[in-house]
């Protein structure tokens, strides 16, 4: 079974709005016919201009992040009829970022995730350890335990369309990767757990991804390794450079 490979951005908290068209109208002809699925997921106040910029291109537009209620008074937030209705086809749920400043549950991401498949939205869950927990030993222990509490009571279907991406959080922005070999190592123990909880069918369908300092020159090293189905990028995917990644 062979799944396809998908590069996502996230810009995270960068581009105005105006940055924002300009930006993809230059990225578009680099990856037109790219061989790869290519994801931008951009602040909230660019989805619309970036959606509007992009269509009839490959270019697929994601948040970086909704509610799990339907609508109500959550001041600041979004939520997933909203993304939907704007063009919206995926949303990174749980980016440590959020975990670590917003306070952002594997609780909350339980729910949040089953919304977003009511929604028929796909999305990013993104799991990962820290360097202290790295050095202790308890990296596949740490991950397990987030993916067991963050998917409990989804349906095997949804997970064989949803997306994982594996960022050691002392990898994210440092500019210190995980090297093939360790990025491999946990990809596979993801996915050996996703067979465990789900079965081997499963396992094989869901699409695992890379994310921490990838860069055009070790994209090309990190996507060649078996469990390893592509990279959310950060910080170079504000840069020319994101259509190297998608093309290497
Ligand atoms: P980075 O960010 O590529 O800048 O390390 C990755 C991410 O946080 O998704």
């Amino acid at each position: 079974m062979s799944r396809k490979r998908i590069v996502a951005g996230n810009w995270k908290m960068n581009m105005t709005p105006a940055e924002t068209v300009a930006f993809i109208a230059k990225l578009k002809p680099e990856v037109d016919g790219a061989e790869t699925d290519v994801v931008m997921c951009v602040p909230a106040i660019d989805i619309v201009p970036a959606i509007t910029a992009s269509r009839g291109t490959n270019i697929v537009i994601g948040a970086q992040n909704m509610h799990y209620e339907e609508s109500g008074a959550y001041t600041g937030e979004i939520s997933p009829s909203m993304l939907v209705d704007a063009g919206v086809k995926c949303v990174i749920l749980g980016h440590s970022e959020r975990r670590e400043y917003n306070h952002e549950t594997d609780d909350m991401l339980n729910k949040k995730l089953k919304k977003a498949f009511e929604h028929g939205l796909t999305p990013i869950l993104c799991c990962g350890e820290t360097l202290k927990q790295r050095e202790m030993d308890i990296t596949g222990d740490f991950i397990r335990m987030q993916l067991k509490s963050d998917l409990a009571g989804i349906s095997e279907i949804d997970v064989q369309n949803m997306v994982i991406a594996y960022e050691p959080i002392w990898a994210i922005g440092t500019g210190e990767t995980a090297t093939a070999e360790q990025a491999e190592e946990v990809c596979g123990l993801i996915r050996n757990c996703i067979e465990e909880m789900y079965d081997e069918d499963t396992a094989e369908m869901v699409r695992i991804i890379y994310g921490g300092s990838v860069n055009a020159g070790n994209a090309a090293q990190l996507f060649s390794q078996p469990d390893i189905d592509g990279g959310l990028i950060g910080g170079a995917s504000l840069k020319p450079e994101f259509a190297k990644i998608v093309n290497c």
